[in-house]
């Protein structure tokens, strides 16, 4: 049980908290305060897992985050507020809190919010259990035990897409980089939709869905060994650009039957077989999809300049740093860069305390035909700036320069080099 101490003036909100609980299976209110205070009085008494402390009642809430985070190591705290502001964002992940919710939240995000800050602190718990370290305070969270990962690529270079926050860009990113990089390498390039509930690849690329991962499973069940590369092929779906489609299961029942040791398979061998491995996902922190983020070479996560993603994927970053990815194994990818709705680039920056490797600008006009037309914009608009973002991506995703976009800049360097001498 997820035990969960919240702290608010209002009794409405501790009302709609312990109601969100009380139907869960899995979480239980441990308690409630009304202030920072006094909520460090009840800690060691209810030994809850997580404080859901409000900023807006008390001056002092924030600093009362800070005291709970260093005296208390195993307990997590999440912060919520009416106002949404990037300052008071800021303010909760430099208090030391691992989530950010804005009020009024949905009982849905509440539970979502508690389960994925509890399993991100599990390697913090037990290093408090066990007394075995001292947990940092604001740098982070204590490394989880190694997972079982498929290691570093040996031959293909496996490149994983993730929205932390659903909507941020992921298949559209990831449909068009496979396409530019076919296009500007003509090396063998796969694309593995992963999205496996709800994966939309077929539908973005107008393919005939006539076999999917599911197809694979039976061998994989019967036969232990490598999966056969000729049966791989076959139940991969030719797109007219070259690059080979993986697709999603049909429906999420049959999503179910697909297990992380399955999917673990299939992206040793897509390594085996292709140079390039794009790989579409959907923002979840389950087995299968840890696994293809372990996998990758690199994970890119396209976040728009929105309050909701731009937490997100604070939390994203937060859970790759405990599993020890290195910082340069994820790339931040600001799409629909130009729609910037009074949020200023640096100050995202600064909360992720990370730079973004690369922009995608906002055109709805194409995506919007693309969608409709099944065909990826980098295809029928290669010099819109959307395509010309997208080979940058690319570029920047195999370390070296590609396609026309990237050839321009050293002409213009040499024309001026032949006027200046
Ligand atoms: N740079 C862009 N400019 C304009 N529209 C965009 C841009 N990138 C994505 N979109 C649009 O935003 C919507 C969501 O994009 P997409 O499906 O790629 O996101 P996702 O992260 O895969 O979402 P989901 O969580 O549904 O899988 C789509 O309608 C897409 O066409
Ligand atoms: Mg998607």
């Amino acid at each position: 049980m997820i035990r969960v101490l919240v702290v608010d003036a209002t009794a409405e909100v501790q009302e709609h908290v312990a109601a969100a609980l009380a139907a869960q299976p899995d979480a239980e209110l441990a308690g409630a305060a009304t202030t920072g205070q006094h909520a460090i009085e009840l800690i060691s008494v209810l030994h809850p897992d997580i404080v859901l402390l409000s900023m807006d009642d008390d001056a002092t809430h924030a600093a009362a985050a800070e005291t709970i985070t260093t005296r208390f190591p195993s307990v997590s705290v999440i912060m919520t507020s009416r106002d949404g502001e990037t300052a008071q964002l800021r303010r909760a992940m430099l208090a030391g809190a691992r989530h950010f919710l804005v009020k009024p939240f949905a009982p849905d995000e509440l539970i979502d919010g508690v389960r994925s800050v509890y399993r991100l602190d599990e390697g913090r718990r037990a290093a408090a259990a066990t007394q075995l370290a001292p947990a940092p305070v604001t740098a982070g969270i204590m490394s989880p035990p190694p997972r079982a990962a498929t290691g570093p690529a040996r031959e293909g270079k496996i490149f994983t897409f993730y929205s932390a926050k659903g909507g941020a860009g992921s298949t559209t990113l990831a449909c068009n980089t496979a396409v530019a990089l076919k296009r500007a390498t003509n090396k063998e390039v796969a694309l593995f939709d992963c999205g496996l509930l709800f994966g939309d690849v077929g539908v973005v690329l107008n393919l005939n869905p006539r076999s999917t991962i599911v197809d694979l499973l039976p061998q994989m069940e019967s036969n232990p060994g490598p999966l056969d590369p000729e049966f791989l092929s076959q139940v991969m779906i030719p797109h007219a650009s070259g690059v080979k489609v993986l697709l999603a299961p049909s429906s999420p029942e049959k999503a179910e039957l697909v297990t992380a040791e399955h999917v673990q398979r299939v992206l040793v061998a897509l390594r085996d077989q292709f140079d390039y491995v794009v790989i579409d996902t959907w923002p979840t922190f389950e087995e299968r999809i840890l696994n293809v983020l372990d996998a990758a070479d690199k994970v890119v996560v396209p976040t728009t300049l929105e309050m909701p993603a731009i937490k997100n994927s604070k939390l994203l970053l937060d859970v790759t740093s405990a599993l020890a990815y290195s910082p340069d194994k994820v790339l931040m990818v600001l799409n629909r860069a130009d729609s910037r709705g009074g949020i200023r680039i640096q100050d995202v920056e600064q909360i992720l305390q990370k730079q973004f490797a690369a922009e995608v600008v906002s055109d709805g006009r194409l995506t919007t035909l693309s969608l409709n037309e099944g065909v990826p914009f980098v295809m029928t608009h290669p010099d819109a700036p959307i395509s010309k973002d997208i080979m940058r991506l690319a570029s920047t995703l195999v370390g070296a320069p590609l396609g026309a976009t990237e050839e321009a800049k050293p002409k213009r360097a040499g024309l001026l080099r032949t006027v200046f001498g």
